[in-house]
């Protein structure tokens, strides 16, 4: 084409085109404006749209209102992450589930992505207790009715000091992990859990390693509930213990009392279960690492927190992330709760700088908010 008509091709394209597309990328701007200043937004008395962090006092009003910013939508929007979000993955493992299709696929997967080498009867006799089909779900009947929005609460030091606790509670559920200490940290972040996500060996440890600094039980409640991650057969035996409210009959773990970690209700509905082949799919997809081609491939997998967020950003319509690795990490201690700044420590089993350019990423997107400072 001489240049005459090929500029006058491209203004028919932009033309025909372009409305849509101008539109788009103007609503995209808008969105990210407002993504990245909820502080400013909140204190704005004349912005007549709710603000992406819910305020406790409307959290009952909202019930029913539509989501300001549904992370499908910008999903959507998004051709990066269009592509790696799959919906139709069950995020939750259940009994309904347990085919010999599913043990023959899993087999053939080491933990936490399957089952290679554990024992079928302790895979088995762990998924008939989750045999009610509200075990594949989060929420279940407490579901708020039009736009679901969660706040996922991770321990980095970032919190201290941050005073997000009562914009954290606001949220429809409060995600926490490992050691989430609560106790003199309420300012900071927040009260209201109602779900703990752990593996048997990162909730012991956290209790062994943080009971100085006030992690001495994990949270108990009548609406928490618990997700395990099923690291290791560890992971299913004490799951089987916690519902059948009996001691751990074997393993490392071995004479453990459920109930002193979760409390005295033994219900199957209380515990939840990810099924391998979310985490899988969510190390394929959103975080797989370089380490996976190193020495420390069998070790590596994402860290609690990052699966925590992840099921949260498939469950959810909205998600907030406080206390997760930032651009800027090295100004904070690794842990909100320490009493002296201390450098955040990267383990070799996980891979901390691409989660921390993911839940950038995806903020930017305005696929997540994640709170920075
Ligand atoms: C947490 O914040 C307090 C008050 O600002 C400060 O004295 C303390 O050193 C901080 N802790 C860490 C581990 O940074």
């Amino acid at each position: 084409m001489d240049f005459p008509r090929r500029w006058l091709f491209r203004m028919l394209l932009l033309f025909a085109a372009g409305s849509g597309i101008l539109l788009t990328l103007y609503c995209s701007v808008r969105q990210r404006q407002r993504f990245l200043e909820p502080q400013a937004q909140a204190r704005s008395i004349t912005s007549p749209r709710a603000t992406f962090e819910p305020k406790a006092s409307n959290s009952k009003s909202r019930k029913n209102q539509p989501c300001q910013h549904p992370l499908s939508l910008a999903i959507q929007k998004d051709g990066h992450f269009r592509g790696l979000f799959d919906f139709s993955i069950p995020v939750l493992l259940w009994g309904g589930l347990f085919t010999q299709e599913l043990w023959n696929d899993l087999s053939q997967h080491k933990v936490p992505f399957g089952w290679q080498g554990l024992s079928r009867e302790a895979i088995i006799s762990t998924l008939r207790l989750l045999d009610n089909p509200k075990s594949a779900e989060l929420f279940g009947a407490s579901k708020p009715l039009s736009c679901i929005r969660c706040a996922v609460v991770g321990n980095g030091g970032i919190l201290n000091g941050s005073r997000q606790g009562q914009k954290i509670d606001a949220h429809d559920y409060v995600f926490r992990l490992n050691g989430a200490v609560i106790k003199d940290f309420e300012r900071d972040v927040g009260t209201k859990t109602s779900f703990y996500g752990f593996t048997v060996n990162t909730m012991k440890n956290s209790l062994i390693s943080y009971a100085n600094l006030g992690f001495t039980s994990v949270p108990q409640g009548q609406d928490l509930h618990y997700i395990f991650i099923p690291s290791s057969i560890r992971d299913y035996l004490m799951l089987r213990s916690a519902i059948l409210g009996v001691p751990v009959p074997e393993g490392p773990d071995k004479g453990d009392r459920p109930h002193t970690y979760f409390g005295p209700e033994t219900s199957a509905s209380k515990f939840k279960l990810l099924h391998p082949d979310f985490i899988r799919y969510l190390t394929e997809r959103f975080l797989k690492s370089k380490l996976l081609n190193t020495r420390f491939a069998d070790l590596y997998m994402p860290s609690t927190g990052a699966l925590m967020l992840l099921t949260a950003l498939h469950t959810c319509d909205q998600v907030s992330a406080y206390g997760f690795i930032t651009s800027n990490y090295q100004k904070y201690s690794d842990h909100y709760f320490e009493r002296e700044k201390k450098p955040v420590i990267f383990y070799a089993n996980h891979d901390l700088p691409l989660e921390a350019s993911l839940w950038k990423s995806l903020h930017n997107a305005g696929i997540l908010w994640l709170y920075q400072r």
